[in-house]
């Protein structure tokens, strides 16, 4: 479904990224595993459009993403969790979403999507009205998965969604994404949190100093405690 290739980012004179190779398959959940600085942000913006790739290729459903700018990107069907969440903290849940789904110009899809989303995350329905900066910072990045679901996406991409959120709270995420890959969602998961995105993901490639260090099915490393301890 993505394939990219030989990514490379700069800032300038600093290379953030270096000749990356990811790929993600239909209905896979993929980590990407990375410490502080590794490229991970960089790379989720580089599959939004966001920043510009100095070499190499996004292929999405076979299409080349380079000349597509980031809100085709959203019709095509790729959505992105920032890192920060991107909320606008004074408006409420209900409009966060709204907003989130204006992509769909269907104000009745727009509505079916909003109860879909309090349907995964109940305490969402009972703060619609709440101005989305009094709510919990696990509270408040569900509402960033929500919005990210809300344009219908066949990509979910996520860029630390566990980020200073307590271990309960990261459960009920992981166990959200479980529930959307059964639905046929296709997540690309970039952490710093190896043993969380190894118990949702199928596949993990691990990256530092923006380049691929390591792939290998979850499973397999999580079996592999040399690797793992090295990571957390
Ligand atoms: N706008 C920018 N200008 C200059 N350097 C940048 C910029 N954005 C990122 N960098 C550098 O590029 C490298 C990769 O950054 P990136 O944000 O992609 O890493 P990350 O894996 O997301 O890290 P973190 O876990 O801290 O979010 C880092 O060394 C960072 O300092
Ligand atoms: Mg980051």
């Amino acid at each position: 479904m993505l394939e990219i290739a030989d990514l490379t980012i700069r800032y300038g004179p600093f290379l953030a990224v270096d000749h990356l190779a990811i790929s993600v398959g239909a209905g896979e959940i993929v980590g990407v595993v990375g410490p502080n600085g590794a490229g991970k942000s960089s790379t989720v913006k580089a599959i939004g459009g966001l920043v510009q790739p100095k070499s190499g290729r996004l292929v999405f459903d076979g299409r080349d993403l380079g000349m597509v700018p980031p809100h085709k990107r959203v019709n095509l069907g790729i959505s992105i969790v920032p890192e920060g969440r991107g909320l606008f903290s004074r408006m409420s849940v209900d409009e966060n979403l709204v907003i989130a789904g204006d992509p769909l110009k269907d104000k009745a899809k727009c509505a079916h999507n909003i109860e879909r989303c309090y349907e995964m995350f109940p305490v969402l329905k009972e703060r619609r009205w709440q101005p989305v900066g009094t709510l919990s910072g696990g509270q408040q990045q569900m509402v960033a998965v929500s919005m990210g679901l809300m344009s219908d996406p066949r990509l979910l991409v996520l860029d630390e969604p566990s980020l200073g959120l307590a271990p309960i709270v990261i459960g009920e995420i992981g166990r959200a994404l479980g529930e959307l890959r059964k639905q046929g969602l296709t997540v690309a998961l970039f952490e710093q949190n190896a043993k969380l995105t190894c118990s949702i993901a199928d596949r993990i490639y691990i990256l530092a100093a923006g380049k691929v260090r390591h792939h290998n099915r979850a499973a397999d490393l999580l079996n592999d405690p040399e690797i793992l301890d090295h990571l957390v």
